[in-house]
């Protein structure tokens, strides 16, 4: 085993300032498993990371009056702040705008398109006028444009496709041949009856009315379409077509990519229709898994039913959150949240049934032996069921581990558990106790309980890395007793082993406040507002570079609020050059757009045009911005249209 190379990864995310514990599950799920995987000594790559372009961001960064790139680059901070709280082992963590990503992917679209599997066709669809937007039906609203809620056209534009519909037989044949491919089974029989028996289109895999996206280099209108870039992240981080990294050789193809059921297509169908293309083996795995439900529907920011992880491990630690995560819920299965399931959860298995099997033994090492355990043993027939159970478990936890059944693995380490709390009433050390001649039993029964939980502990480093790290150090069992290899084996604790009291792992939740408090806390605003951080000072630049900054003086003609937009004001000014230019600026919540006709103000006027909700922008108004209170910049009435500021 050791040494073997595992690849896990968990989807791309959509950059959010709001990832919900729905999220959290994957990344959680993914974790536990690369760390299973690296105690059993492999070599692991657990790739993670976010999926940064296409339309939606670029509108949402427009309505935020603030440039794509930017707009990302505040969030993912935040995103990796979550993975930090959540206690995340990634190796590495991918961004699609990575420049060595963009060139990667730059390079597979030309490979694809030189040798036939792209091509250019023409793309049907509803066409909104007012907004330059092409729709699919399915995306419209009641038939109309779902930005500004217009008549759309039947319209077309040229786009690229790829020829998925050539890989259909070998896809099936691929199933076929490869029935764990897809898990759970019930996954594939979806895929195979929904999407490949009623045949597979050709995929359009470009796009030209947005272009936030990795451009198509031989056709610069042309950006390359989300899901296209977005798969290819797994090759592309491992240094696929490109010189970042150097261990796509080591590395792919990957064992196993986690997905919630709702991507599975994308990974089942059009992954491995690209990969054979590319002339790529295929991954081992897709794992399909549920998802988390809130009150019974999938828990989603739109939906307003989310529940916020930062809360949760705030009030009950990471390990608790991860435990329940991975514990309530089979992994295949959609599963509803709610905090009285998590609290009992905690309550029951944590603070009852691990917490009280390690500090009643802990504690009694400490009482009846001043926490050393003397040499001297006395076995019992009493102790034969317990320890077969101790000696098997790492064989049980690992068959349930490799179907990556992580609530069965779990189920059977509390299952000792609670055979161990069961053996400490039926051997009654307290009693044992009261008689010096009963020392060496005594003492074999606390060792036999130290070990089941050196063994138990052990195995929930992958769920619980930080609480059984705490358990080890109470125990007194030293980093080599608590190995993969250790779990295996029953008596590996010193004889004289001495043991640590400690605080308690789990504290007790009472329900009923909590549940009110859990109330209050998930309705308060907090997540998404991230520390304001000091500004850093600006780089240095030199006065050649200020000077090919273009500000001029305008005028405003006309000022509107933009269709949609809490963000943005449309202007209509006088530059000086005889025509009205536009500009689209994110103020609207700081002016009333009557009070701003007629002003003189200042304007960038050698930025490239750029598109905010549909509409052109050829420019920016300066404004100056202090403590979130925002001041158009406004110049004396008396300096003309058209003057430069120098
Ligand atoms: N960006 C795409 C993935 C591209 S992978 C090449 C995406 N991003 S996402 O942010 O919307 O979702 C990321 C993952 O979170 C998906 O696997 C999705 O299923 C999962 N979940 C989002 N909400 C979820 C629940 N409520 N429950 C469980 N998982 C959920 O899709």
């Amino acid at each position: 085993m050791s040494g073997k190379k595992f690849y896990i990864t968990t989807p791309i995310y959509y950059p959010s300032d709001k990832l919900h514990i729905g999220h959290t599950y994957c990344t959680v799920a993914t974790d536990a498993m690369a760390r299973y995987k690296r105690m059993q000594g492999c070599d692991v790559m657990f790739l993670t990371g976010t999926d940064e372009h296409g339309q939606k961001i670029q509108q949402k960064a427009e309505a935020a009056g603030v440039t794509p790139q930017q707009y990302v680059d505040h969030i993912v901070g935040g995103i990796k702040d979550l993975w930090k709280l959540m206690n995340i082992s990634n190796d590495r963590f991918i961004r699609t705008t990575d420049d060595y990503h963009v060139e990667s992917i730059k390079k597979i679209f030309h490979k694809l398109y030189d040798q036939g599997d792209i091509y250019k066709g023409t793309y049907k669809g509803k066409y909104c006028t007012p907004c330059e937007s092409f729709w699919t039906e399915s995306q419209l609203v009641d038939g109309k444009c779902p930005d500004c809620g217009r008549e759309v056209i039947d319209a077309e534009e040229e786009a690229y496709f790829f020829r998925l519909s050539k890989y259909a037989d070998r896809l099936v044949e691929y199933y076929e041949g490869h029935p764990d491919f897809l898990e759970p089974p019930s996954r594939l029989n979806e895929m195979v009856n929904n999407f490949i028996k009623p045949g597979l289109e050709d995929l359009c895999v470009s796009r030209t009315t947005f272009d936030w996206g990795v451009q198509v280099d031989f056709d610069p209108k042309h950006v390359v379409y989300v899901w296209i870039d977005a798969l290819s992240n797994y090759i592309t981080a491992l240094g696929y077509d490109n010189e970042q990294y150097h261990d796509f050789e080591k590395y792919w193809p990957a064992d196993v990519h986690f997905v919630g059921k709702e991507i599975v297509r994308f990974h089942s169908i059009i992954w491995p229709a690209m990969l054979m293309a590319l002339d790529l083996p295929l991954p081992g795995k897709v794992y399909g898994h549920g998802w988390l439900k809130f009150g019974g529907d999938k828990m989603s920011k739109s939906k307003g039913n989310v529940v916020d992880p930062v809360v949760l491990v705030g009030r009950y630690g990471v390990d608790a959150l991860r435990y329940f995560l991975l514990r309530e819920f089979p992994f295949g299965s959609d599963g509803n949240f709610t905090n009285e399931a998590l609290i009992s959860r905690i309550n029951a298995d944590l603070a009852n049934d691990l917490g009280n099997l390690l500090s009643r033994t802990v504690a009694m090492v400490g009482k009846y032996f001043d926490g050393v355990l003397p040499a001297g043993r006395q076995e019992d027939p009493i102790d034969g069921e317990l320890l077969t159970m101790a000696k098997e478990l790492r064989g049980k936890y690992e068959e349930q581990m490799e179907k990556y059944a992580f609530q069965n693995a779990l189920i059977e380490v509390f299952k000792v558990i609670s055979r161990a709390n069961k053996y400490i009433d039926e051997t009654a050390p307290w009693v044992l106790a009261k008689d010096e001649a009963n020392k060496p039993r005594l003492a074999t029964v606390l060792y036999n309980l130290l070990e089941c939980l050196r063994i138990t502990s052990s195995l929930l480093i992958p769920f619980m890395p930080e609480s059984a790290e705490k358990a080890r150090v109470q125990i007194g069992a030293s980093a080599a007793d608590f190995t993969w290899e250790k779990a295996g084996a029953f008596g590996v604790l010193p004889a004289d082993v001495a043991v640590q009291k400690g605080e308690a792992l789990f504290p007790r939740i009472d329900m009923e406040k909590e549940l009110a408090a859990l109330a209050e806390a998930q309705s308060a605003p907090k997540q998404d507002q991230p520390e304001k951080k000091e500004e850093p000072a600006a780089a240095p630049i030199t006065i050649d570079e200020f000077a090919k900054v273009e500000m001029t003086v305008c005028k405003i003609l006309s000022c509107k609020n933009v269709p949609k937009s809490e963000k943005l004001l449309k202007f209509q000014l006088d530059d000086g050059s005889g025509q009205t230019r536009q500009i689209l600026s994110g103020i609207a919540k700081y002016y009333k757009p009557e009070d701003l006709v007629g002003k003189t103000v200042v304007a960038c006027t050698n930025l490239p045009p750029r598109k905010m909700m549909g509409q052109m922008s050829n420019g920016m108004l300066l404004s100056a911005e202090k403590d979130d209170a925002l001041h158009l910049l406004m110049l004396d009435d008396k300096i003309p249209a058209g003057a430069k500021l120098c």
